[in-house]
């Protein structure tokens, strides 16, 4: 056991007037526990500690590291000193081989001591940031000016429910400072996750130094310039002006160590044979063309990737000495996504290597590449990830996947006995949009709101128990092209993060998204004293729009239930004199419905609008061939006719279907014959996203002659309208949509084919 020593004189003394000035204060209540992530048993019970500056800290010398965290966290948050000695007043910190769980703990806070136990200084941490979470959020900033607090007592039994529990941040497309990435993995150690996935290099940026060869910091770690707006933005535009920047070894030694005090370890990752285009233009001769190329100054694929000759290895394998040595945990990630084999089947060198390995094609050319560098990478007594392309051509023989492109390869892996790590654009890209209001700061696309985050289950329903066993766990993803700031990276991670932060951790029988809310709601005032520009779109309205019997009414509701919805009709901004929202509102004529949360005295959210048109179409019978994508089913098949359109921006919204990879028929049953003039619609193109509008739709009218093929013109616009002009009485309107078919070359998910997503079918 040892005990601290008192730091200075001055501290003292400041310490004795406070605790005199403190003496005519009353007792600050106790916090409420609303810990996040949620613990596996809590129970409150009566009374409370009381912490000043008679407390004692004592610990196992295991348990050192962790005791001056906390000692550090009290003392800077606020003017308590710990006591040195002896007390019988004491924050403990017991080994307890017990625990089985080492990342588990148990945390009794009762009148006269706090106890934390754990098997493990990581448990131990634990227990400390669950602590942490019922102090006042003043001791988060150090503004808590009192010498003493009061802690609720509490028992608490904890341990995650899986062991990877990550986040990503990639640092090529945007470049942040050293005291940001500290400030992302404080905030993540807060949430008990445990991995920080550091995407270093990128066709945009190399940003680790690495000794052996210089040019990748002089050459690649800067572009000359970066696209301007959004990629779907036509024509490009530039902003003229030199981008870039690197870590060197010694700030990334002293990243590795931050985030080691807070039981974190961080996964470097060093992209192959893909997005490899700035480590290309410092090394050309890496290439297959061997021609100069420029660092990227757009977002994309590119078709420019490591050759397969042997001094591609050399120099790949030198690059990761260098990296591992700076890094001591398990895992190398070696990227493996996004590798377009274009170059590769023109290479002299590359056609060599397939037919000197046997290999049947460059998909297996890939693989040869994956399993040479996990090899090298094992031989080394590390382990490689790699994204879930690494499973075609054949799974490296020790690889864990990481599964971005849906849950599929996840399925695959662990079916394969290999490990998983759950991160499907569906529910962990924290690069999508995560609100449907218009004035949200520009994202790459897609729509993950915090709900969905939240409702996410990383064991898929495919697997049995047994291969369940396979997945490690799940991490959101922080890609960077449209987050220039560290604010806007703040933004997009928070509060998506968090959600996360309980789906990793948290028993599902303490999953309760009302409950989080609330939760929430306590801690963004936290965040708020550590200045994190979290996103808040808790309350915020969402419109449901629902069809009875061929009316559609509106329904509006928000995250949070303690703020009322004020909304108006006829297109004018709600305000406080507005009619208050009780039930769904029956629409029948055209309108603007517009809603917004209010306080007993102001106004809270943004507003919500909604316009909704009436056509002949609305409230009518509709049938598709095919289902849409699960995870893109809007509000069901009629969201294609109850009068709203989807977002310009969010494919992902409740009011575009989409289809992965499918021709689609929809026939909508107009109930009778009724006189028609015209049929409109409209696809999203969001190719850089995989989506394309068909190139062809038939409209035909069954139980008429009517057919009309209309061949669509292949676009570079975000948005593809379809406008028929036809005069008919017809009972039938069918669509026969073709799906645009596999997605060429050179363009991102090349090989894939393309999905197809649908608006509002106006039949007017
Ligand atoms: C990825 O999002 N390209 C892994
Ligand atoms: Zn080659």
């Amino acid at each position: 056991m040892s005990i601290f020593r008192r730091t200075t004189r001055i501290l003292l003394c400041t310490t004795i007037v406070l605790l005199h000035t403190s003496c005519f204060n009353k007792k600050p209540e106790a916090v409420l526990p609303a810990i996040i992530p949620a613990p596996l048993s809590q129970n409150i019970l009566d009374g409370a500690f009381t912490l000043n500056s008679n407390t004692q800290l004592v610990f196992e010398n295991e348990f050192k590291q962790v005791a001056e965290f906390l000692k550090s966290y009290l003392e800077n948050g606020s003017n308590i000193q710990l006591t040195e000695t002896e007390s019988s007043h004491k924050i403990s910190f017991v080994k307890d081989e017990n625990i089985a769980n080492t990342e588990g703990y148990e945390l009794t806070v009762s009148s006269d001591e706090i106890v934390i136990s754990a098997s493990s200084p990581t448990g131990a941490f634990y227990g400390v940031q669950s602590l942490r979470q019922l102090l006042p959020i003043e001791f988060e900033n150090g503004t808590y000016k009192s010498t003493v607090v009061t802690i609720q007592n509490i028992a608490i039994k904890d341990a995650p429910q899986f062991k990877y529990r990550g986040m990503h941040l990639d640092v090529g497309r945007h470049f942040f400072s050293v005291d940001f990435i500290k400030k992302y993995i404080d905030m993540m150690s807060m949430l008990k996750m445990n991995t920080f996935h550091w995407h270093l290099t990128e066709d945009q940026g190399w940003r680790i130094e690495i000794k052996k060869y210089p040019k990748l910091n002089e050459v690649a770690a800067y572009r000359k310039e970066t696209l301007i707006g959004h990629y779907s933005d036509q024509p490009h535009q530039f902003d003229g002006k030199k981008y870039g920047g690197f870590y060197t070894q010694e700030e990334v030694k002293d990243i590795v160590k931050y985030a080691s005090n807070r039981q974190i370890t961080v996964i470097p990752e060093i992209e192959m044979p893909g997005h490899s285009v700035a480590a290309l233009s410092a090394y050309p001769e890496l290439g297959c063309t061997g021609k100069q190329i420029d660092v990227a100054t757009k977002w994309g694929v590119f078709d420019d990737i490591y050759c397969t000759k042997e001094s591609t290895f050399n120099f790949l394998e030198d690059v990761l000495d260098e990296v591992m040595a700076l890094f001591p945990g398990k895992y190398i990630h070696i990227g493996g996504d996004e590798a377009p084999k274009t170059r590769w089947k023109t290479c002299k060198n590359c056609q060599r290597v397939i037919k000197r390995e046997g290999l049947k094609d460059e998909h297996e050319l890939q693989s040869y590449f994956i399993e040479r560098m996990e090899k090298y990478i094992n031989s080394k007594g590390k382990q490689i990830i790699g994204w879930d392309e690494i499973l075609e051509g054949g799974l490296a023989p020790n690889a864990t996947v990481m599964s971005w492109r849906g849950i599929g390869g996840a399925v695959t892996a662990a079916k394969e006995h290999h490990d998983v790590i759950l991160t499907p654009g569906s529910h962990c890209y924290f690069d999508h949009y995560q609100s449907t209001n218009e004035d949200e700061p520009v994202a790459i696309g897609g729509f993950l709101p915090l709900e969905k985050v939240y409702s996410f289950n990383p064991i898929p329903e495919e697997l049995t128990t047994e291969e369940a066993k396979y997945v490690l766990g799940a991490q959101g993803n922080v890609w960077t092209e449209y987050m220039q700031t560290e604010d806007k990276v703040e933004y997009m991670a928070f509060p998506r993060m968090i959600a996360l932060s309980e789906v990793v951790w948290s028993a599902n029988k303490n999953k309760d998204y009302k409950n989080f809310i609330t939760r929430l709601e306590l801690y963004q005032k936290r965040l708020d004293v550590r200045n994190v520009n979290y996103a808040n779109h808790l309350y915020e309205i969402t419109g449901i729009t629902t069809l009875k019997e061929g009316i559609s009414y509106v329904a509006l509701s928000s995250s949070s239930k303690d703020k009322m919805i004020r909304y108006t009709l006829d297109g004018s901004n709600p305000t406080i004199k507005s009619s208050i929202y009780t039930e769904p509102l029956k629409i029948d004529k055209k309108v603007v419905v517009k809603a917004a949360s209010f306080s007993k005295t102001s106004q809270v959210s943004s507003v919500f609008e909604q316009a909704i048109d009436m056509h002949k179409a609305i409230g009518k019978k509709i049938t598709l061939s095919v289902a849409p994508s699960k995870q893109y089913s809007g509000n069901g098949n009629e969201s294609l006719i109850n009068g709203i359109k989807g977002s310009d921006k969010r494919y992902g919204d409740k009011e575009w279907l989409g289809f992965d990879g499918k021709d689609v028929e929809i026939t909508i049953d107009l109930g009778v014959e009724t006189n028609i003039n015209t049929i409109s619609t409209r696809f999203h193109n969001g190719n850089g996203n995989w989506i394309y509008a068909p190139s062809q739709v038939v409209v035909s009218f069954p139980g008429n002659d009517e057919i009309l093929p209309i061949e669509l013109e292949h676009s570079s616009d975000k948005i593809v309208d379809l406008k028929l002009d036809i005069k008919i009485s017809t009972r039938y309107v069918k669509l026969k949509i073709a799906n645009f078919g596999v997605i060429p070359e050179g363009k991102a998910g090349a090989g894939n084919k393309a999905w197809l997503f649908i608006d509002e079918i106006i039949v007017e």
